[in-house]
């Protein structure tokens, strides 16, 4: 399979990978021929790019870290906290508890995970899926790190919920789609606080999960909110969420900004590691990043267009691929493969959105 900007698509291509809808229904289902209808819903939903099957990628598997299942029950774990906090009841811990120690066990099963797939995200369902890859990423990087079980557990359960107080937070201040004025963003600022009010009150949950609410938004050299913390006054968790969180945010598009490349914000990290973020956790967090995902389509500095084929643990930045196009931006007949840590004078130049 192979990602593709939806607006490449034409009808007839075969979807490879599930699409739900931000209610947790299958909007449409892995294997079926895309009409020109369902391309334009793609459109309305604020999908930007699918994983399509097709004869140049077949055979490119593209798996995630974690079972599909196990993330589509930790979007709909932590949806249905959000929709029951939203009415004003109080929400039931034991879902996201459940599926927290599944996504601890599974990650706990798979020697150096590395994040190869990239979220299908829908504008109107950002912020369940991001508080599930919050939750993935947060916890690869304490298995990393040698965080035991228990520990794991812990830091899950509030990755996931680190973002609970944005149900205090009114939606056309949340979604805007233009540039927040400064009382816009001292609001959005206060779901730190709230997330924290709302999970100290839960006495089925320990006190990280609201600390980590509280202070995901701290900043290493004490740049951050709501408390100005600085360095190791900001507990190991909350330095994890925060590079965790600011990584997807950067990777997903949102109504007011297009994503950033994984390059780019893998750069911006490591760029920010010595003030921003606890260095050393940055480093063991783009350990397990894939700066080229299998199946993403790249330009070369030899002029050429390949397909990523397989990651190299070791060697993120340097893929094996599939050439697709010659120089000239012909197709090639017999397309082949070369391992770039190879060939170190063929450089990525950038993904692009299609062949
Ligand atoms: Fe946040």
């Amino acid at each position: 399979m192979r990602r593709i900007n939806v607006d490449k698509l034409s009808s007839g291509v075969m979807l490879a990978r599930t699409i739900y809808s931000s209610d947790g229904n299958i909007l449409l289902n892995a294997g079926i021929k895309l009409k020109e209808s369902y391309i334009n819903k793609f459109k309305e939903l604020g999908v930007t790019e699918i994983y399509i099957e097709d004869e140049i990628s077949h055979d490119i598997l593209v798996s995630d870290v974690i079972a599909d299942e196990t993330r589509f029950e930790a979007r709909i774990a932590i949806k249905n906290a959000m929709d029951n906090l939203k009415y004003g009841n109080n929400f039931d811990v034991k879902p996201i508890r459940n599926v927290v120690g599944k996504i601890v066990d599974e990650l706990l099963c798979v020697e150096d995970a590395i994040i190869n797939l990239q979220d299908l995200k829908t504008s109107d369902n950002y912020t369940f899926y991001h508080s599930a890859n919050v939750c993935v990423l947060s916890t690869i990087t304490g298995v990393s790190l040698g965080f035991n079980k228990e520990k794991l557990k812990q830091l899950a359960l509030g990755a996931i919920l680190h973002d609970i107080g944005k149900v205090k937070i009114p939606n056309e201040v949340l979604n805007k789609p233009s540039k927040l004025t400064p009382e816009e963003y001292e609001i959005i600022k206060q779901h730190s606080r709230h997330g924290y009010e709302i999970l100290k009150k839960s006495m089925e949950l320990s006190t990280y999960a609201s600390y980590i609410a509280l202070t995901h938004h701290e900043r290493y050299n004490g740049t951050g909110y709501p408390l100005g913390l600085k360095g190791d006054e900001i507990h190991e968790f909350s330095r994890i969420v925060a590079i965790a969180d600011v990584y997807d945010a950067m990777t997903s598009d949102r109504v007011y900004k297009k994503r950033s490349n994984i390059n780019d914000t893998v750069e911006y990290l490591v760029g920010m590691g010595h003030h921003q973020f606890d260095y050393e956790i940055v480093r063991n967090f783009i350990e397990h990043i894939s700066i080229y995902p299998s199946g993403s389509c790249v330009s070369l500095n030899t002029g050429q267009i390949a397909i990523v084929v397989d990651v190299n643990k070791k060697y993120p930045n340097r893929p094996i691929i599939r050439i697709i196009k010659d120089e000239y931006g012909n197709d090639l007949k017999d397309m082949y493969e070369i391992d770039l840590t190879k060939y170190n004078t063929i450089i990525i130049n950038d993904v692009i959105d299609d062949i």
